[in-house]
């Protein structure tokens, strides 16, 4: 049972919810199964947890891409749980102040300069990859993922994904044209991350009233495994017609780097499909995911023949 103590007045006890983002019951299923069992027990837009000092959760795929959007009522001021004082530029910024940092990580994170790391980040893979086939098994994370650095939480959820559906594998190593498909695809269905956002002013939604101070967490999956918004969303299917996701945000602080990400999520499929084209997980018992912020898997064994 859940103290009610710790629920503020404002917070009607019909959206309460015991969730523990950092340790979410059913975590062993995956972090994208933890958030839906959490979406489909749960009608209200928006829930409250105790947990973590208490705040709210976007319960509905529509309101995720909307608050984000929405600086001006949910502020980036706090990016932690529970709250703390610590901040960084340009994450815990907002507009305008936010603006002029943002114009210079735009200046470097170009598509001329994301095309001019194509080579570096093919070399990379193949030479991982290759220095992998003979050995007939890896850690997907410590041995390949984490040396490709920031996609490897993405990345490791496409390959496990990829280990348990092998007409999937078989397709795209087939048919490398429908890759660019493909990767629109996992990024809609793989969403990792789950920012916080403080209440600006009372904000009514939904039946309830956020409080000015509250914490908001936004989590980017409930977007995108939306059946609303995206029938049969689980499944993936690399012919999906593409729509607008939030798994990189929206906004302001909308993800700079994510033209980089989806070439190194090109890349990395092609260039593995291409030599290790069909591979499981070793023991499923032993895949470990971690919840948070940053969804990811911190254990993945694969193997191959
Ligand atoms: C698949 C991989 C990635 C995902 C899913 C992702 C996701 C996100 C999301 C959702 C945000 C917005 C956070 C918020 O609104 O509070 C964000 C911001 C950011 N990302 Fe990414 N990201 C990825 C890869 C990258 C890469 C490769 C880079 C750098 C090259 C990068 C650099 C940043 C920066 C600097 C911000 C802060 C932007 C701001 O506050 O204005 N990300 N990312």
């Amino acid at each position: 049972m859940i103290s009610t103590a710790a629920i503020p007045g404002h917070v009607p006890q019909s959206v309460v919810v015991d969730f523990d983002i950092f340790s979410p019951p059913d975590l062993k299923k995956g972090v994208h199964e933890a958030w839906l069992a959490l979406h489909r027990s749960n009608r209200s837009s928006v829930l409250w947890t105790p947990r973590n000092g208490g705040h709210w959760i976007v319960n509905s795929g529509q309101l995720v891409p909307q608050f984000y959007a929405d600086f001006k009522h949910f502020s980036s001021r706090n990016e932690f749980l529970p709250r703390s004082t610590a901040n960084s530029i340009p994450a815990s910024l907002d507009p305008p102040e936010h603006t002029k940092f943002r114009r210079i990580i735009n200046t470097i994170l170009t598509p001329k300069y994301v095309s001019s790391m194509d080579g570096e980040i093919e070399a990379r893979t193949i030479n991982l990859v290759e220095g992998l086939v003979p050995k007939r098994r890896c850690d997907f994370v410590s041995d390949f993922a984490l040396k490709l650095g920031t996609v490897a939480a993405m990345l490791s959820f496409i390959f496990l994904y990829l280990a348990r559906h092998p007409e999937l594998r078989k397709l795209l190593a087939a048919e490398e044209e429908i890759l660019s498909g493909a990767v629109e695809e996992f990024l809609r269905r793989f969403p990792i991350v789950s920012p916080v956002r403080e209440v600006v002013d009372d904000y009514p939604c939904d039946g309830v009233t956020l409080h000015q101070g509250d914490l908001i967490v936004i989590p980017t999956m409930l977007h995108g495994l939306d059946s609303q918004i995206f029938p049969d969303a689980e499944a993936v299917d690399p012919r999906r017609k593409s729509q607008v996701t939030s798994t990189f945000g929206q906004g302001p602080h909308r993800c700079p780097g994510a033209m980089l990400a989806r070439a190194e999520v090109r890349t990395v499929l092609r260039e593995w499909l291409r030599r290790i084209p069909d591979f499981n997980v070793e023991r499923e018992d032993d895949i470990e995911f971690r919840a948070g912020i940053v969804g990811s898997i911190a254990r993945l064994p694969l193997h191959w023949t």
